[in-house]
């Protein structure tokens, strides 16, 4: 199991997200963030020190997935993220130690399993039953 970061481009989330669903991801979290790359014109020397003046919004994807996705996830960011030209942004492979849904206590590739709507009615009937 990996986590899989990326930081792209905002113009570039809804190619990215449909490439990622095609992909298979289904298990998603996206957040607006700052950043800053390898932008050498925005720093300035300020009092005698470089500091970074400023700072681009992104958008930022975290997934964890299990090893049959991560090269396939990692190919559908980069075929579609890519305008060619710098701030392109990055992708991060993190090993994952465990992952637990909350609502079963299913751990690891078990808790990345996509769950159905049809199995969430079986199983919510099956809790009902019991
Ligand atoms: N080493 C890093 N650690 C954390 N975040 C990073 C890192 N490098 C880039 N980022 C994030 O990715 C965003 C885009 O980075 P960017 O694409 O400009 O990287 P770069 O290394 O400068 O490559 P390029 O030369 O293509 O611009 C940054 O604004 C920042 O949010
Ligand atoms: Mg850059």
């Amino acid at each position: 199991m990996k986590l899989i970061t990326c930081v792209i481009r905002p113009e570039r989330l809804s190619e990215v997200k449909t490439a990622l669903f095609r992909a298979g991801v289904t298990g998603i979290t996206i957040s607006r963030v700052s950043g800053h790359g390898g932008e050498r014109e925005l720093v300035e020397i300020y009092r005698a020190s470089s500091v970074v003046l400023e700072f681009r919004e992104k958008i930022k994807i975290e997934m964890a997935c299990s090893e049959p996705y991560v090269q396939p996830t990692i190919d559908a960011i980069l075929a579609s993220a890519r305008t060619g030209g710098v701030g392109d942004g990055k992708i991060f492979v993190q090993p994952i130690e465990q992952v637990v849904r909350i609502r079963t206590g299913e751990r690891d590739n078990a808790a990345l399993t996509p769950v159905t709507a049809d199995e969430v009615q079986r199983r919510a009937l099956e809790h009902a039953v019991a």
